[in-house]
């Protein structure tokens, strides 16, 4: 166990005995997320390259006889508790304990037994940044109630659970991607997922090797209408598949891109699909360096990628498209918003040796713009869900 990881468990395990008495019989630790590159792809069935966080939910928990779940956060310090009625139907729990019940009620429709339990929850990764805190929750949540109840459960299969949780139960229409890396990820390594068939290679990120590091800034930006402008990306990318007859856009290739954007009449529509199907090869070139140990030349597939969500997805805001400019003119490698967007991080590829040097620049750029000060921090691929010993 890594020190941070060790006293966000800590507290998962206080946590456990100060509310309900006793031991946990174990505790399970999820990470959150960033997206190397690969945005928007996901639930088109593409390509996408998540690494896991050092930052990560921990839920210690144990069995209870009754056919309840019992759960305590560290964030809101409350205690819910729900019984059987409240997971025989989706949404009947809302807030963050929509989550857990979410994924209590995804195991039961799967026709899992799932064991009544008590759980405390700790968790590192930031709310509402991006980073997929909710995946985070939903897994180590799951992997928690697997163990706790000797459930079977294939690691490959876990994160469609996961997702269904979140798009049943909690009602946000999200891909694969956030669950698939927070469950399958390896320390070291990205996660080469096709979005398709949900196979995965892990592909050697080392950084330490290339003296380079990944920056993460936290725009700090205030998430406007996020919701509803994922949505509507989801419905356009859908109307331009099915234009083009095609049942993804990942089937549409680059080569073919000029002829199908020629069969679209609507501009916006264009935009979204030119988007996709060059994310999708960007994810293919990206893996393609990092397969030949080329780290450094990744950079600019990272600064195109953000270049096409900005003007051809437009998902950027105006704190994100400064701390990439400010980034790259600090003298990152290349820099992108990772995640959803409006709002949340962006990543920066860095010699390791200017961390400071870059996340000051990008500080003094929001100074001068009057934005509140962004985070950051830098990170390593981190392991994924695990039980901790
Ligand atoms: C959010 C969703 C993911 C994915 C990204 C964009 O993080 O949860 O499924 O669609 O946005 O790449």
């Amino acid at each position: 166990m890594t020190d941070p990881t060790r006293a966000v468990a800590d507290r998962a395990a206080a946590g456990f005995t100060t509310q309900y008495g006793g031991q946990a019989a174990g505790r399970w630790a999820a990470p959150g997320r960033v997206n190397l590159i690969g945005e928007h792809t996901d639930y088109n069935e593409g390509f996408v390259l998540p690494f896991a966080l050092p930052l990560q939910t921990v839920v210690a928990a144990d069995r209870q006889d009754a056919e309840q779940w019992t759960v305590w956060s560290e964030l809101s310090d409350e205690t819910i508790t729900f019984g059987a009625d409240d997971v025989a139907e989706a949404g009947r729990v809302t807030g963050w304990g929509a989550y857990v019940a979410g994924v209590v009620w995804a195991l039961r429709e799967a026709g899992h037994p799932v064991p009544g339990a008590r759980l405390a929850i700790a968790s590192d990764v930031p709310l509402g940044a991006g980073l997929s805190s909710s995946a985070a929750l939903e897994s180590a949540v799951l992997a928690a109630l697997l163990d706790l109840g000797g459930l079977e459960l294939p690691a490959e299969s876990q994160p469609r659970l996961a997702q269904r949780a979140e798009n049943v139960y909690v009602g946000a229409p999200t891909g694969i991607m956030d669950q698939s890396a927070s469950i399958r990820c390896r320390a070291g390594h990205a996660l080469f997922l096709d979005c398709r068939d949900e196979s995965v290679e892990q592909i050697p990120f080392d950084l330490d090797a290339a003296g380079l590091a990944v920056l993460v800034i936290d725009s700090r930006a205030p998430h406007r209408h996020a919701d509803g402008e994922y949505a509507a990306r989801r419905r356009s990318c859908e109307a331009g598949a099915r234009a083009l007859g095609v049942a993804a856009l990942r089937d549409v290739g680059v080569d073919q891109l000029d002829t199908a954007l020629a069969r679209l009449d609507d501009e916006e529509t264009r935009r979204r699909v030119r988007h996709v199907v060059t994310e999708d090869q960007r994810v293919l070139d990206t893996v393609a360096l990092l397969r030949a140990a080329r780290v450094r030349d990744i950079g600019p597939l990272l600064t195109a990628s953000h270049v096409s969500m900005r003007d051809d997805f437009e998902i950027t805001v105006p704190e994100i498209d400064t701390a990439v400019e400010a980034a790259l003119a600090a003298g990152a490698l290349g820099a992108r918003m990772t995640g959803g967007g409006f709002g949340g991080c962006v990543l920066a590829l860095i010699d390791a040796d200017r961390a400071d040097e870059v996340a000051a620049a990008v500080t003094a750029a929001y100074a001068e713009r009057g934005f509140t000060a962004p985070g950051t921090l830098t990170v390593l691929p981190s392991p994924g869900a695990t039980r901790l010993p």
